[in-house]
């Protein structure tokens, strides 16, 4: 009897094992098929093209610097065009800009090899930059919700939003670990620990990629910025990273070993330094161990005219570029110059005639950029193909995203059980420069580059909306921007923040609340009436003082357009579930302040999120 089931259990464990294994070897052939299929196309493609071709391929033209002579993506062969932060259409819709993305195509299709352009945009928490999208929390909340699935999800609706502008590839996600709240860019990464940095990159790269890569609504990813861009010395942006070999890959390179895993087709290299030398010219980490330790099989890109940091000659930060493993450059015009991209093939194919630049690696990125190409269908989309828009800021996707918000806030302090609030309260006293403000939920990297206070994008709902929406017909809601006129309230919400901005700008000395928000508290408070606060920002700021004042307190980080979501949790209809993603200093001087460190006494450590 023993022997009999144990010969069963033996039976199941074989029929598992080959039927298992045949699935397995079955899919593995057919993906070394189409592999090896493209490997054969690329290969081909690359034997009948001339340098130019090939040179053109590895440059990526702002859309600024092109709009006016789109012919020249013929005559240059370009392979690329990005839309850059501040380089918008005449209109910033979705219909225009599907418009523009397939005028560009046409000049693609009408070069000898009819090599399509791959079209690029900083779509990072949503599609950003056209209006009327749906705009998710910044990377700083997505990491307080420690929730990988939801992060491929919003990943998956992002690009969904991209593709039916005819846009290909997103500079997203940023997987910088940021170690210093003054940095600028703190709101664009998952947060200060690479274990957290890496779960939720590799989702939102599964997300956008998409299962199958050539399926219409797949949109290329693009790991950023590599490497030790959040490590940088006084959070300095585009600054150097001091550090050993050690600590720079234990911190910042395990995001990038799983991107690679995730299958991200392309990586941005950082305009930062590591102890001096500048990203851009490093071949030890993108050649010898992005590549080749690590497998990396996609493309490699720069960032925003950041070989010109190189030196001081244009010619040899090319050189140095290109025979670093840059395979792909970004050009921009520089400021009150024309047409730099032409300059950039000219002195490239220079470089390629007088064999500083071997033909070999001109081969290899132009290789890698073609086989992302096929992979991702480019060659089989047609650019008249109009996608229906009914997906774009769509309630599907808004649902995401006000899920995302729910899930991105962190309940600080909840004295006396003053949240949830009853819905049926006689009167709410909302407070606050951030209390109607869709930009400031939104921040930087919003339809502009640095992103803009006020009404900026179409759809969505601002806090003070969703607080009207939520609470009874009976219930009054007052405002007042400045906290005055609370008196009499049951309760008053506050929402003050940080004002949008972006890279550089962004860097701070100074994170305490502006005076103009302490104001406002100080306001509220000398009215007595209970109030919570609830703080927009990029990044942990210097509420010590702040926290005491208040009975409650709820980081939101930069919740983007639906302020719904902060309601939903106000009045109890989910429970606040967020946690930390950063640790939360007291004082200006604790910066940097990091878990492990070894004095370590935030004001709130990471991790810490309280709930109902
Ligand atoms: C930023 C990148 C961005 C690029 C294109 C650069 O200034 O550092 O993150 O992808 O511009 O807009
Ligand atoms: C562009 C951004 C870019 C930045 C870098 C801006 O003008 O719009 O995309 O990241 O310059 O300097």
């Amino acid at each position: 009897m023993k022997c009999k089931t144990i010969l069963k259990a033996l039976y199941l464990i074989i029929l598992i094992f080959f039927f298992g294994g045949f699935i397995f070897t079955g899919n593995s052939r057919e993906n070394n098929k189409s592999s090896s299929a493209i490997e054969q196309k690329v290969a081909d493609l690359i034997s009948q093209m001339t340098l130019e071709e090939k040179i053109g391929q590895m440059t990526q033209v702002d859309y600024n610097a092109i709009k006016d002579n789109p012919e020249n993506i013929s005559k240059y062969f370009i392979g690329s065009i990005l839309w850059g932060g501040d380089s918008e259409p005449p209109k910033v819709d979705p219909q225009t800009w599907l418009k523009i993305s397939d005028g560009f195509r046409k000049y693609a299709a009408q070069t000898r090899l009819k090599i399509p352009l791959i079209l690029g945009i900083d779509a990072v928490h949503g599609h950003n930059n056209v209006d009327g999208a749906t705009i998710f929390p910044h990377n700083i909340g997505l990491g307080a919700t420690r929730n990988a699935k939801l992060i491929e999800k919003i990943g998956r609706a992002t690009a969904e939003e991209i593709s039916v502008t005819g846009i290909d590839w997103s500079f997203a996600p940023c997987i910088a670990v940021a170690r210093n709240e003054r940095w600028g860019r703190t709101y664009e990464s998952f947060g200060e620990d690479p274990e957290l940095v890496k779960t939720l990159g590799s989702a939102f790269i599964k997300g956008l990629q998409g299962n199958r890569y050539n399926d219409k609504t797949s949109v290329l990813a693009c790991a950023k910025h590599f490497l030790g861009d959040g490590g940088t010395q006084g959070g300095v942006d585009q600054g150097n990273t001091e550090c050993s070999k050690d600590e720079l890959f234990a911190i910042h390179m395990p995001g990038y070993v799983d991107a690679i895993k995730s299958g991200t087709g392309s990586i941005m290299i950082s305009y930062s330094s590591w102890n001096g030398v500048k990203m851009h010219g490093n071949k030890y980490l993108i050649t010898d161990v992005l590549k080749s330790e690590l497998g990396f099989k996609g493309f490699v890109v720069s960032d925003w005219a950041a070989i010109d940091q190189l030196g001081s000659d244009y010619k040899e930060d090319i050189e140095k570029a290109v025979n670093a493993g840059l395979d792909m450059i970004m050009i921009p015009n520089k400021p009150g110059q024309k047409n730099n991209y032409i300059q950039f093939v000219e002195l490239l194919k220079e470089l390629v005639n007088e064999g500083k630049v071997p033909i070999s690696r001109i081969d290899d990125a132009v290789s890698r950029i073609l086989k992302i190409k096929y992979e991702f269908g480019l060659f089989d989309r047609s650019y008249t193909e109009k996608e229906p828009l009914k997906n774009f800021g769509s309630k599907k996707h808004r649902e995401i995203a006000r899920d995302a918000v729910r899930q991105s806030l962190v309940l600080l302090k909840n004295e006396g059980k003053i949240l949830p609030l009853s819905k049926s309260l006689k009167r709410i006293h909302v407070a606050g420069a951030g209390a109607d403000n869709i930009g400031m939920q939104c921040g930087g990297w919003t339809i502009t580059w640095q992103g803009k206070s006020g009404n900026i994008i179409s759809g969505g709902t601002t806090i003070l909306q969703a607080i009207k929406n939520t609470v009874s017909k009976r219930t009054n809601v007052t405002y007042s921007a400045d906290g005055t006129n609370a008196e009499g309230a049951d309760i008053a919400v506050v929402v003050v923040g940080e004002e949008p901005y972006a890279e550089m700008v962004g860097d701070r000395k100074d994170l305490h609340l502006s005076d103009n928000d302490i104001n406002t508290i100080n306001n509220v408070k000398s009215s007595g009436v209970p109030f919570l606060v609830v703080l927009l920002s990029g990044r942990p700021m210097i509420i010590t003082d702040e926290i005491l004042k208040s009975n409650a307190f709820i980081a939101a980080w930069l919740p983007g357009t639906e302020g719904q979501g902060v309601a939903d949790v106000l009045f109890g209809d989910y429970k606040p579930t967020g946690k930390l993603p950063c640790s939360w200093p007291k004082s200006m001087d604790q910066i940097p302040i990091n878990i492990g460190d070894k004095n370590y006494e935030p004001l709130f450590p990471y991790g810490f999120g309280l709930s109902y």
